[in-house]
């Protein structure tokens, strides 16, 4: 089926910064921030921790098993593993609905890396600096009003995607990695640190953990969970994938876990040097959204040294969200690579382009499209409330429940290297913790 040998990551090292990569997007440095600003604070944060814990790391895990027994992309992998478990190819659904999953996040998720790359260049140019929150404001609502600068921003993105995708997995994947993710550590550790100087960092750490269960609500968890399955890359195919390139040697669960930890860290590493100068400049938290594109920089354009922390912040974005997205684009590009005639880099091309004309649609609901919705909803919004509340969840659980349930149990311990009470463990978190988990909130969520 495929053309070529399979490729396989250079070393476990480099597959935890790829996993870590993926994970670490802007879901961590954009969302995570903004999701505990609007519901409040610590409480939200120790339920996500649950739903990372006992949700997030077995999928994490299925998935990778599952990718790594395939060895092929997210539908081949699929269907592959259920025939030879004797079971029937109808699985691979759970691959298809990955793939697309991850197609039409990376569409929108084009869009938001776009202003990342404007904002960096904005603070380069110093356009924050001295402004009011009303200017900031305006270059914000300027921004989202103008097609033809989210367009320009949107498609140089995308086009950096794209050349790294099809470089293929070690030169482009690896590469990438190896250069963006110790980067992206560095600043948030000099971002950080920036907070600690501003004297409300004790304030910052009493939010993100201190919690107020009078703000705990059902939304708040149904948001934690999306979220968890979000920051993880579950159910987008993407870890299919990943686990695809992995050879036998690795031991999944401690490479999860290795994975859930970094990326729970930076989360929130990003609430740490954010809320400090949020803080510190009287702004408020909860403003949903626009916390990093209008309230943040605001503080930059406010205090000495801010057009160098904002273009630190807004460099750390951009690093963060291009790992993500080019493992967004990596199950697509797999899947043709590997069931078409296409090879490598006509494949990343030809994926990314078509979720780059999508993006533009979803780039268009900000302005000259706005009156177009589905049901009340705008196409960019559309495609994220699709995704996250409805697919990223039900791939997910297939993918847990097609594991837990259908394989055999036996191949699937040697697989994970577990103890007798490790396996028990695992059985009670893959077969009721982690479904059951998934489909109250789904249920809810309806
Ligand atoms: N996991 C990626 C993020 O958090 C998609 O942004």
């Amino acid at each position: 089926m495929s053309k070529t040998n399979h490729a396989q990551w250079s070393s476990r090292f480099s597959f935890i910064l790829a996993a870590t990569g993926s994970a670490v997007g802007l879901g961590n440095i954009w969302k995570f921030p903004y999701m505990v600003g609007q519901s409040g604070g610590a409480a939200f944060v120790l339920v996500y921790l649950l739903c990372i814990f006992l949700i997030g790391l077995p999928i994490l895990v299925t998935e990778w098993m599952l990718g790594r027994r395939g060895q092929s992309n997210p539908v081949t992998t699929m269907s592959k593993v259920a025939h030879s478990a004797g079971r029937t190819r109808a699985w691979a659904l759970v691959g298809v609905s990955g793939v697309l999953g991850a197609f039409l996040i990376l569409s929108f998720y084009s869009v938001i890396g776009g202003w990342s790359l404007y904002y960096t260049l904005g603070s380069v140019s110093g356009d924050f600096a001295g402004q009011s929150a009303d200017g900031i404001g305006e270059l914000f609502s300027g921004m989202l009003a103008s097609p033809g600068l989210l367009l320009m921003w949107h498609s140089i993105f995308m086009l950096l995607v794209i050349g790294i995708v099809a470089r293929g997995v070690t030169k482009g994947l690896e590469g990438a990695v190896n250069i963006m993710m110790p980067a992206l550590a560095l600043l948030l550790v000099v971002l950080i640190g920036y907070g600690m100087t501003t004297g409300h960092f004790g304030e910052a750490v009493a939010y993100l953990f201190n919690p107020d269960w009078s703000k705990l609500s059902g939304e708040t968890v149904l948001a934690a969970l999306g979220h968890a399955f979000f920051t993880l890359s579950l159910g987008m195919g993407i870890m299919l994938a990943y686990g695809s390139y992995l050879g036998q040697e690795v031991n999944l669960i401690k490479t999860a876990r290795t994975v859930v930890i970094m990326d729970t860290v930076i989360a929130l590493g990003a609430g740490l040097a954010i809320f400090p100068i949020v803080f510190a400049n009287n702004l408020d938290l909860a403003s949903g959204p626009s916390l990093i594109f209008v309230t943040l920089p605001v503080a930059f354009g406010n205090i000495g040294g801010g057009t160098i922390l904002g273009l630190l912040f807004f460099v750390l974005l951009t690093f963060a969200a291009l790992t993500s997205a080019i493992s967004l684009l990596e199950p697509v590009t797999e899947f043709l690579e590997e069931r078409t005639p296409l090879s490598r880099a006509p494949a990343a091309i030809v994926a990314g382009l078509a979720a780059w004309a999508l993006g533009i649609a979803a780039l268009l609901s900000f302005n000259l499209w706005s009156d177009f919705t589905v049901v009340g909803l705008g196409v960019f919004d559309l495609l994220d409330k699709l995704t996250s509340k409805f697919m990223l969840p039900l791939t997910g659980l297939g993918a847990v429940v097609f594991a837990a349930w259908f394989l055999n149990r036996d191949e699937v311990r040697k697989d994970l290297e577990l103890s007798d009470s490790g396996f028990t463990l695992w059985t009670l978190l893959t077969r009721f913790v982690a479904p059951i988990g998934v489909l109250v909130v789904f249920i809810a969520s309806l």
